[in-house]
């Protein structure tokens, strides 16, 4: 999780440390420095947000920046792509349960067989939570989710101080292959 957030995610930057450059996806880009970031590494990365202003903010810095970026108006949960990417990333999509079941049904359909997906997020048992707690998941319900389909290289439930939010908060971190 970046201190701002213009630097991206340092779960998406330990990852990426281990694959060689592909087809990305980031699903809920923001305002795309997880993209940026990705592109600058070498990654081809399209980039779906279900807010208008962040696509436009995303497709302006690609231009600018001559990065290799796609960045489109998408609802995750209608997502219709299949084996296409190397590496789907899933940063703080902080959605209702039923959502968040068809985001993971719908972006592993879209990871090729052997892709990496990342799953970030605030997990819900932090007390005090400075959200919606019903739209934070526990690490048992994401995994849950991931059908027998994935290899789990890492599911963790950290805590970390966060000093913009002044605030201790928990963190989930899973990241699966694709096996099948
Ligand atoms: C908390 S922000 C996270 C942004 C970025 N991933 C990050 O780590 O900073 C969540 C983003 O998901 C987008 N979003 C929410 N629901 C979505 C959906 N169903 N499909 C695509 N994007 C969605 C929001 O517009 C917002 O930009």
């Amino acid at each position: 999780m970046p201190e701002s957030w213009t630097q991206p995610d340092e779960a998406l930057v330990k990852v990426v440390s281990t694959l060689a450059p592909g087809h990305a996806l980031d699903v809920g880009c923001g305002g795309g420095h997880d993209t940026l970031w990705l592109a600058r590494q070498g990654w081809s990365v399209t980039a779906i947000d279900l807010s208008r202003h962040a696509v436009s903010k995303v497709r302006k810095l690609a231009r600018e920046t001559k990065l290799d970026v796609t960045a489109a108006r998408d609802d995750v949960t209608a997502l219709d792509a299949e084996q296409e990417f190397d590496l789907v990333s899933i940063c703080y999509m902080h959605l209702p349960a039923a959502d968040r079941s068809k985001m993971l049904t719908n972006v592993t359909r879209a990871l090729k067989v052997g892709g990496t997906l990342l799953f970030r997020s605030f997990e819900a048992s932090i007390d005090d939570a400075p959200f919606d707690r019903s739209l934070l998941p526990s690490r048992e319900a994401v995994l849950a989710e991931l059908d027998a389909g994935f290899k789990i290289r890492q599911a963790d439930v950290l805590d970390e101080f966060f000093s913009y939010m002044k605030k201790q908060m928990r963190l989930l971190t899973i990241v699966a292959i694709r096996a099948k």
